[in-house]
């Protein structure tokens, strides 16, 4: 018999509890059982940022952690930021620049500049880059991702 473990975190603002296996891997446990279908399944190891989430507000890629290490956490999707200002520039911004294709990349792009733009790391195009190296996107190109993210927050004041 496989034993589970009961784990309680907060999910873009609302309380929920899984009972997980010791091995689960949050990126399952967010797509499986709570049909977060946002968070997206690459390379399963880390590598491509397509399964990213925020965990108590920083970037992490959700194939690499365990759901019962986030007990009590707070975890953060794209469809936990619709209505927050910044994150809808942001989206706008995508759009706008054309730095969406197939879209399966860009979840974990949005949250990763949202949590770089929204605590200040980005005051040059270099910090964009050196903030998005763990996104891969194989449509766009880059330039308009970065593009789009200083469209969000170099403007001019
Ligand atoms: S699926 Fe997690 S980093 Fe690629
Ligand atoms: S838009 Fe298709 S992988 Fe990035």
């Amino acid at each position: 018999m496989i034993n589970t473990v009961l784990t309680r975190f907060k999910l873009n603002g609302k309380e929920v509890e899984v009972d997980a296996k010791p091995n689960e891997v949050l990126l399952d446990t967010l797509r499986l059982r709570l049909d977060v279908k946002s968070v997206k399944r690459g390379c399963e190891r880390g590598e491509c940022g397509s399964c990213t989430i925020l965990l108590n507000g920083e970037p992490v890629t959700s194939c690499l952690v365990l759901t019962p290490q986030v007990e009590g956490a707070d975890i953060v999707t794209v469809e936990g930021l619709e209505s927050d200002p910044k994150f809808v520039e942001l989206v706008e911004n995508f759009v706008k620049e054309g730095a969406i294709q197939c879209g399966f990349c860009t979840p974990g792009f949005l949250l990763t500049a949202y949590a770089a733009v929204t605590k200040g790391k980005v005051k040059t195009p270099e910090d964009i880059r050196k903030h998005l190296e763990g996104n891969l996107c194989r449509c766009t190109g880059y330039v308009k991702i970065i593009d789009a993210v200083a469209r969000t927050t170099l403007k001019p004041a």
